[in-house]
């Protein structure tokens, strides 16, 4: 049923007044501002699990966001790694949908430096999607990209090492990781069976200094890129948001969830898309104005975006 928060009608009325030209006071043109900030189920229409919501899934058992941490890397490399390779391992069989396509979309049909999408997903497919890589911000991080940890701790903390490889998409990237990648691990474990222990000097290996390499993920505790937020923050602060979307995120871990209430204090109308958007607890978090659409974000992002992107076969 078509209620104020899900009118689609309205959605597009609203999208065409941002997007065709307005002016600032002085009558300069001035293009909408428009700032997205992306979760796991964005991807969920691919075929990748979600941490939290009715998507969600377990890895072995586990909760996956208790292997997202650097404490769980110290205590036992060997299976957060099987962790990461099984994830790099889906990621890199799965394709883009959609949504991630229309996104990209969206952000060629805008003037530059009016879109700003902030993705906590580190899969890799908004760029597999071709989204341009100026509007794309990777908060957490991605799965192909490798770091050292050799860390001196006279430096605190700083790095000694300071290796780091971007878009290594090697799977597996080690012959140790190989029953992970591939997904033997996740066969074993159905069944009962503990995973073997992979000793350090079997893990990928930095070709620099021969330290440990890990993930170039953000994990929990871990700040996020400071010249990323410092990049962010300027383009939040430039002037009005007229629209912000909120995608297939729970909005529970912060920073990035932060940014929505930035973007309402700047002015923007939010919008969320999320299968669980119209659930009761969704509706009840609705504030005056407020789009909320619930459905996959695959299917409704073409739609809702047609006034910018046209009526193109996305699927
Ligand atoms: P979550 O798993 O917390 O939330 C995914 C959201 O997507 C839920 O609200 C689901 O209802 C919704 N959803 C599921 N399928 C959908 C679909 N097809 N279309 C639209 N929405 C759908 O994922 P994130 O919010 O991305 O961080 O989680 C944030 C961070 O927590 C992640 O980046 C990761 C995680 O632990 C780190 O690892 C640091």
């Amino acid at each position: 049923m078509t209620m104020p928060h899900n009118d689609v009608a309205a959605f597009h009325d609203l999208l065409r007044r941002i997007t065709t030209a307005s002016t600032t006071a002085n009558g300069t043109p001035r293009p909408a501002r428009i700032l997205a900030l992306c979760g796991a189920g964005l991807s969920a229409a691919s075929g990748l699990a979600t941490f939290r919501g009715s998507t969600a899934s377990l890895w072995h058992t586990r909760d996956p966001i208790k292997l997202a941490t650097p404490e769980a890397f110290t205590a036992d490399p060997g299976l957060v790694w099987r962790f990461y390779a099984y994830r790099r391992h889906t990621a890199l069989n799965v394709q883009p949908n959609a949504g991630h396509r229309a996104l990209a979309a969206l952000a060629k049909g805008l003037p530059e430096g009016s879109f700003l999408c902030l993705t906590q997903n580190v899969d890799g497919l908004s760029p597999r999607a071709n989204h341009p890589p100026e509007s794309l911000r990777k908060l957490h991080g991605s799965l192909f990209d490798l770091r050292c940890v050799n860390v001196d701790r006279k430096t605190r903390g700083r790095p000694r090492c300071d290796y780091v490889v971007q878009d290594d998409f090697s799977d597996p990237l080690c012959p140790a990781l190989s029953t992970a990648a591939t997904g033997v691990d996740e066969t074993a474990a159905a069944s009962g069976a503990e995973l073997p222990h992979i000793p350090v000097n079997e893990l990928p290996k930095c070709p620099k200094c021969h330290g440990l390499l890990r993930p170039g993920v953000v994990w929990f505790g871990e700040a996020l890129d400071p010249m990323l937020m410092v990049g962010i923050g300027k383009w939040v602060a430039a002037d009005t948001i007229d629209l912000m979307l909120v995608i297939g995120t729970s909005a529970e871990v912060y920073p990035a969830a932060g940014y929505i209430e930035e973007a309402r204090d700047a002015g923007a109308v939010v919008a969320t898309i999320n299968l669980d958007a119209e659930s009761p607890a969704g509706l009840e978090a609705l504030k005056p104005g407020d789009f909320a659409f619930g459905g996959s974000a695959a299917d409704l992002l073409p739609e809702l975006l047609e006034p910018v992107i046209g009526m193109a076969n996305w699927k």
